[in-house]
């Protein structure tokens, strides 16, 4: 099992990757899927600034390219003090590779000086996701 340490690692190298000219504020994030493999994403900006694209979200689409569909852990880096949390975009995102299991996923914050442990169902509860779809009428 990836321990937190490597997953907090793989986020904070990956941070440096970071295409962010217009913030300046380099987050790096690291999913651990249920195969036991890894994925890792980084902002992305743009010009058009409401076009730019979170870590967490990057790091999704590179392990769903990957035929990935279940997360169990998450590690979110950026270069800060404290530590950052998901936005809510990205929380609604991860949400969706839970299967509806939030509780299950650990989300590991971590900065320079912290590194902080909560989970999905805490940063999203009562969340809206595939099951809610799959309700009967
Ligand atoms: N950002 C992330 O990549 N992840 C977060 O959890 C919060 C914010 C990015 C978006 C933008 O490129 C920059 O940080 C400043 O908001």
């Amino acid at each position: 099992m990836t321990d937190s340490q490597t997953l907090v690692d793989a986020a904070r190298q990956i941070a440096q990757q970071s295409y962010s000219p217009y913030s300046k504020f380099a987050v790096g994030a690291a999913i651990l899927w249920d195969d036991a493999t890894l994925s890792v994403g980084v902002n992305v900006e743009n010009a058009s600034y409401p076009l730019s694209v979170c870590a967490e979200r990057s790091a999704v689409s590179a392990g769903i390219a990957d035929g990935k569909r279940r997360i169990v852990k998450v590690a979110v880096w950026a270069d800060v003090d404290d530590v950052i949390a998901p936005c809510g975009a990205c929380r609604q995102v991860l949400y969706e590779f839970c299967g509806g299991e939030a509780a299950s996923v650990e989300v590991i914050l971590a900065g320079r000086q912290q590194v902080r442990s909560t989970s999905l169902d805490v940063l999203l509860p009562d969340a809206f996701g595939p099951e809610s779809l799959a309700q009967p009428q």
